[in-house]
């Protein structure tokens, strides 16, 4: 008997309705220009993928602190609001809701790539042990960070809001996973402070809870989506009860009635797939805490996917190495056609090689 497809359904997030289940999932690749702003390659890489019910950017970073590598699109600018513009009119030419990933990643950068030549600037002065940064000249040690003071920072979340609004985005996601900033408050081991952002769990998710309430100053809250990596200990990610941590942040997060929750599965440490971690929690458990859309992304075909949807876990998919490989992914679904698979040169920084140069199903004749 031939399964009927959820993937293609609609499903509503936000209060706006889209096509079809399947999401192009945030994904760094590096080809923005050297301050940040979008150029037209991305416009093209973005049009290409249009065919996803839902574009999420790529991590996108609030202030010029906010970043770890070069050639990381920045939404801080008037000269990057204006180059999002046709980047994000791409993305939506067929219909997508288009979201803009708002990123910090905290104690992840290094001094080198600091406007000030410091080192950057986190919840507590800890370093990250056991992953090495990828600098220009190749992997060093993390540094120890410097404290920070958040209310520069929950501002500037603030103002990036505003500037993706301006820029035409639908919503913003809040990356609150893989231990970018907003996860090193979360997480006991990267959160020692003494102030009201440190310490019992209520305290440690308050810098999450007043980025959002300051994103509501300038987006409805029903266009705020929010990131999380609950069973993720990559870069150093630890905490002594994830099981606790992140089940009370999902069930505050569902009181304020966020546009949708996105779920990384335990599978995933940043980029790459690994095995599951000791004592990693399903991601079911999460979503079942969610009354709202939940995405879960990580690892999935077009049969895992339909599965997932099937029992209830997630209301939408996203398909990350997938989608790089296969710009036009569902149309591939779609026909059951084969997939091209992900060149490794090419996938952070360059040109179109590894880029835009993955071609659609007509193109290539398969
Ligand atoms: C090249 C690359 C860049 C990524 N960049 C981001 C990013 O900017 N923000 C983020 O939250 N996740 C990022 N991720 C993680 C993906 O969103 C996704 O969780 C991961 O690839 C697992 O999904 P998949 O198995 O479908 O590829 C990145 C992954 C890859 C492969």
């Amino acid at each position: 008997m031939e399964q009927r497809s959820r993937l293609f359904e609609t499903v509503t997030v936000g209060g706006q309705q889209l096509r079809n289940r399947m999401v192009l999932p945030p994904l760094t690749r590096s080809r923005a220009s050297d301050d940040g702003v979008p150029t037209a390659l991305m416009a093209e890489y973005y049009r290409q993928r249009a065919g996803a019910g839902m574009v999420i950017s790529e991590g996108t970073v609030i202030t010029p602190q906010a970043s770890a590598y070069a050639r990381v699109p920045g939404i801080y600018s008037a000269e990057q609001v204006a180059g999002w513009l046709p980047v994000v009119e791409a993305a939506g030419r067929d219909g997508a809701v288009v979201y803009a990933q708002l990123w910090h990643v905290g104690r992840q950068s290094h001094s080198s790539v600091q406007p000030d030549g410091l080192p950057p600037k986190a919840p507590s002065a800890i370093p990250i042990t056991g992953y090495q940064y990828r600098s220009a000249h190749g992997r060093i040690p993390y540094e120890t960070p410097r404290e920070l003071t958040t209310a520069e920072i929950v501002q500037a979340y603030g103002i990036a809001a505003a500037n993706s609004a301006a820029a035409g985005f639908d919503g913003v996601e809040l990356h609150a996973a893989n231990g970018y900033l907003i996860d090193q408050f979360l997480n006991d081991g990267s959160n020692r402070r003494t102030d009201h952002y440190g310490g019992p769990l209520e305290n440690r998710m308050r810098f999450l809870l007043e980025v959002i309430t300051e994103i509501a100053r300038y987006l409805p809250m029903e266009r705020i989506g929010v990131r999380l990596s609950p069973s993720s200990d990559w870069m150093d990610a630890h905490d002594t009860d994830k099981r606790t941590l992140y089940s009370t942040v999902v069930r505050t997060l569902n009181g304020m009635g966020v546009a949708y929750l996105h779920l990384v599965e335990p599978e995933i440490a940043g980029s790459t797939t690994v095995d599951r971690p000791a004592g990693f929690i399903p991601t079911a458990e999460f979503a079942a805490l969610f009354d709202g859309p939940v995405i879960v992304t990580g690892g999935h075909s077009q049969a895992s996917a339909e599965q997932l949807l099937a029992s209830g876990t997630a209301d939408l998919v996203g398909f990350g190495r997938l989608f790089i490989a296969n710009p036009d992914l569902p149309n591939r679904f779609l026909a059951n056609a084969p997939l091209q698979p992900l060149r490794p040169a090419g996938i952070y920084g360059g040109g179109p090689e590894g880029y835009t140069d993955y071609p659609a199903l007509a193109a290539s004749g398969t």
